[in-house]
């Protein structure tokens, strides 16, 4: 793998999210594919500047190959980020969402705005699992989501301190 940046989130890259979250096997720990309305309503809100919604793209190719993004929500009484991340079957098992949520995770720590950044994949996604101990952050427990609306997954609440070791 030579290497992969974040672009912001650009205002063509509906058929990119169409492939990551309107695909059947891409959305298996997800609750299943977003329907076209669902998705149109996610472009708009993914390319409004400051959205914190990125494309991987691969350095040597140009590619856009995946999508990483962080956003606040209120968690147990407080203000954290969330983050999830999504990289196409194609370019799956190189390294990319590791090295792409990296770089989205530096972006979300030099605004120094919450203290905690949370990811909370299923129990049951593997790599996903992975990227979050590999990362460094810290599991605190699984709990029952609702998500989408209607539908429970129970889900790995990790989390990783932003502001560890600053001066
Ligand atoms: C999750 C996803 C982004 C991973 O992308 P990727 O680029 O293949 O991930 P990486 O190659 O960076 O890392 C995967 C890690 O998981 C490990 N892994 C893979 N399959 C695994 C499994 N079944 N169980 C445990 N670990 C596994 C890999 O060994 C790798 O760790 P390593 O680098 O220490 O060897 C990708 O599978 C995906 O988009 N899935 C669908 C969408 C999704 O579920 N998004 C996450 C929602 S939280």
């Amino acid at each position: 793998m030579s290497g992969v940046r974040l672009e912001p989130w650009g205002k063509d890259d509906l058929p990119l999210l169409e492939k990551l979250l309107g695909d059947a096997a891409m959305t298996e720990h997800l609750g299943g594919p977003e329907s076209q309305e669902k998705l149109a309503e996610r472009q708009s809100r993914y390319e409004a500047p400051g959205s914190g919604m990125f494309k991987i793209v691969d350095e040597a190719t140009g590619e856009a190959v995946g999508s990483v993004g962080y956003w606040e929500r209120s968690w147990q009484g407080g203000k954290v980020y969330e983050i999830g991340w999504s990289v196409l079957p194609g370019f799956q098992g190189r390294g990319i969402a590791s090295l792409a949520t990296a770089q989205a995770i530096a972006k979300a720590r030099s605004e120094w705005k919450h203290r905690f950044i949370h990811a909370f994949p299923s129990v049951d996604n593997g790599p996903s699992n992975a990227i979050c101990r590999k990362l460094g952050f810290t599991f605190l427990e699984a709990s029952e989501f609702e998500y989408p609306k209607g539908h429970f997954m129970r889900c790995n609440d990790w989390r990783l301190d932003l502001f560890a070791g600053r001066a």
